[in-house]
């Protein structure tokens, strides 16, 4: 049975969720799964505006002929080329060989080279500003390259103010019947979701979303369609601003995130005790073990936060094998304006401290807090003193933070 749902009397859902996948881009845990949305608008010509993952497939082509009950399908605006999207193009232009491809210039290559037949006569390119009748409704297309791929661009209509953004303002996660963001519980579980889809998938390209933000901000928007998770119809602003701070680096808390890497516990005892003194001091805190957290995570907590406090053992005269493996994956998501505290760990040559600094040198504007705690083994009692005045030194630079 059809799943389509309405967003206007023109225009539809058509999407699907994968709620069976446990990673996305195979790599990102995806617990609630993921969802891939599609809409068609309904005018004198008909136009969809992308098409979805291979795993909802069966769901999309059965929504997508109900909802044409019929009638030809004009046009096919292709906003972004990665398979989540496009696997099924190929397969889509198959059905509707009377349906024009409208995409920029860029995304035309890339068809070819994942597969899909499509001939030159049935490609129609556009570029900012270009527009599209359908009658009643006008696309007007924005380019939007590396947001997230270089080909994207996001759909203006004008009638009724829609936004059909791509990726952008996407989260991971199946929608949960409703595809609305105000109908679902988005303060209190699917920012973080939204969070972590957004640096990790589009965290490295803050300069391209902040172009992308100045042309939306220049629209009078009424709601925004994104390829992923809930449409917004109404505080368009709570997903905006988040965005605006992620793509600018911004920390959305001042406090810290506690990252440590820990072998035998020791580590993690000295991170604790310095995490139990922030919170004395009343800086809030964010405490992990990289070790059994997930990389996407701690990038998202990353951006989160304004400082960060890293702990690791020296391992093979380098930085534990975890807290190596995730400060790289922090570091590709090109993140800037961080304060970062250090506690390194070695028995006989501790050298973490300077090596996870090394890591991280090629981050923008990074402040690295003196002086670092070396932990010998175990913290020792006598250590009280340098413990305390090493959380008094990252409490005076948080309650210094903007
Ligand atoms: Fe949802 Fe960049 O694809």
């Amino acid at each position: 049975m059809h799943c389509i749902q309405n967003i206007t009397d023109s225009l539809l859902w058509l999407g699907g969720s994968d709620r069976r996948i446990s990673l996305f881009e195979g790599a990102h845990p995806t617990p609630r799964g993921m969802a891939y949305n599609s809409y068609l608008l309904l005018d004198e010509k008909t136009a969809l505006i992308d098409t979805v993952d291979r795993a909802v497939a069966g769901q999309f082509f059965e929504n997508l002929e109900a909802a044409l009950n019929g009638r030809a399908l004009d046009y096919l605006v292709v906003q972004h080329m990665e398979p989540d999207h496009s696997a099924t193009l190929g397969c889509l232009l198959a059905k509707h060989p009377e349906a024009q491809v409208i995409c920029t210039a860029k995304a035309v290559p890339m068809m070819r080279q994942f597969g899909h037949d499509v001939s030159d006569a049935r490609v129609r390119t556009v570029k900012e500003g270009d527009t599209l009748s359908l009658g009643a409704h006008t696309l007007r297309f924005l380019m939007a390259p590396m947001v997230h791929w270089p080909e994207v661009m996001v759909t203006y209509e004008e009638a009724d103010r829609t936004l059909f953004s791509a990726d952008a303002f996407g989260l991971f996660g199946a929608l949960d019947g409703g595809i609305f963001a105000d109908e679902a519980d988005f303060d209190g579980f699917w920012l973080d979701e939204a969070r972590r889809y957004y640096t990790n998938i589009v965290g490295k390209y803050g300069p391209s979303v902040q172009t992308l933000l100045k042309k939306a901000a220049a629209l009078e928007i009424a709601r925004i369609c994104p390829l992923h998770g809930f449409i917004w119809r109404k505080d368009l602003d709570k997903i905006v601003s988040k965005y605006d701070l992620w793509s600018r680096y911004a920390p959305e808390e001042r406090g810290v995130l506690v990252a440590y890497a820990s072998v035998y516990g020791n580590t993690a005892n000295a991170a604790e005790a310095v995490a139990n003194r922030l919170r004395a001091k009343g800086v809030r805190c964010e405490a992990r073990d990289v070790s059994v957290t997930d990389d996407s995570e701690l990038v998202a907590a990353a951006f989160r936060w304004s400082h960060w406090l890293l702990a690791a053992p020296t391992y093979n005269a380098g930085v534990f094998v975890a807290m190596e493996n995730a400060l790289r994956d922090v570091a590709a998501h090109g993140l800037q304006g961080r304060s970062v505290a250090l506690i390194q760990n070695g028995s006989w040559a501790p050298a973490s401290a300077n090596q996870m600094k090394e890591m991280l040198s090629g981050l923008k504007n990074m402040t690295f807090l003196e002086p670092v705690l070396t932990v010998r083994g175990a913290l020792a009692p006598a250590q009280a003193e340098e413990v305390d005045a090493f959380a008094q030194a990252i409490a005076d630079s948080v309650e210094a933070a903007q």
